[in-house]
């Protein structure tokens, strides 16, 4: 794969590589960032913990580790949606054991036509999902469409570093180390290649947070986390 697919092309594409990767994602995630992963789904979740009672919208829910931060943080409950099923059904099998991850409820759909009405839920996150939507702005539309008047969108995505030290340093390490080591342990170097492509591919902060107020969000707002390698954006319906 030179370039990154686009259309219906990438929701199929983007939808068997997590299918092959899905049994190695969790161990890929806390090996690859050094465990830092869960800091940033901390601090996402803490973005909602005081905020308004209701239900939560996790999108691109994947293994569910964001859905399981938010019910052990915050006592709601959580449509945990994503189009691969081998994910939605991995996670469930390994973590939806205690009486809180009771309250996820995983749904398999499709982020870019939720199967779901409008005006229903107080929150929605999306970790490392954004940048796998085939129509990112579109899929914007969906979620203010789902989220309650007043409701909160947090969406955590990978970012580029600036620090002009750190930057290419960064960026050995995203295209020449990682996807070399991922591709052994997970059988599937296509699949972090096309990670690396998509994080240098995908919108700029200032871009992202402009599309959020275009399709309606106010009081956008973004900061980067641990160098810039993640963001955070938060926005209210
Ligand atoms: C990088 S994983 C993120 C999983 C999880 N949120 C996390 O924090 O690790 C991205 C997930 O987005 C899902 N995804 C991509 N495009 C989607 C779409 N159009 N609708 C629903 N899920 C989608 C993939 O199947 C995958 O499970």
């Amino acid at each position: 794969m030179n370039n990154i697919p686009a259309g219906k092309e990438k929701g199929s594409f983007v939808k068997k590589k997590f299918a092959s990767v899905t049994r190695r994602y969790d161990l890929l995630n806390t090996v690859l960032s050094l465990y830092i992963d869960h800091y940033w789904r901390w601090v996402t979740t803490r973005e909602l913990a005081a905020y308004p009672d209701g239900p939560i919208l996790d999108l691109c829910a994947g293994t569910l580790p964001l859905s399981c931060e938010i019910v052990r943080q915050i006592p709601r409950p959580v449509a945990a949606v994503d189009f691969c099923f081998e994910m939605l059904q991995y996670g469930m099998e390994r973590r939806l054991r205690s009486s809180a991850e009771k309250r996820i409820f995983p749904v398999c759909g499709d982020g870019q036509s939720l199967p779901l009405p409008d005006n229903t839920f107080a929150g929605i996150t999306i970790a490392f999902g954004i940048r796998n939507l085939t129509d990112p702005p579109g899929g914007l539309k969906e979620m203010i469409r789902v989220l309650r008047p007043g409701g909160k969108l947090v969406i955590l995505e990978f970012s580029r570093p600036r620090n002009p030290v750190f930057a290419p340093l960064y960026r050995f390490y995203l295209h020449k180390f990682l996807p070399s080591l991922a591709g052994l342990i997970s059988g599937d170097q296509e699949a972090y290649s096309y990670l690396a492509k998509s994080i240098e591919a995908f919108y700029a902060p200032e871009e992202l947070a402009s599309i959020m107020e275009k399709v309606g969000f106010s009081q956008v707002k973004y900061r980067p986390l641990t160098m810039g390698i993640v963001t955070v954006y938060t926005g209210i319906k």
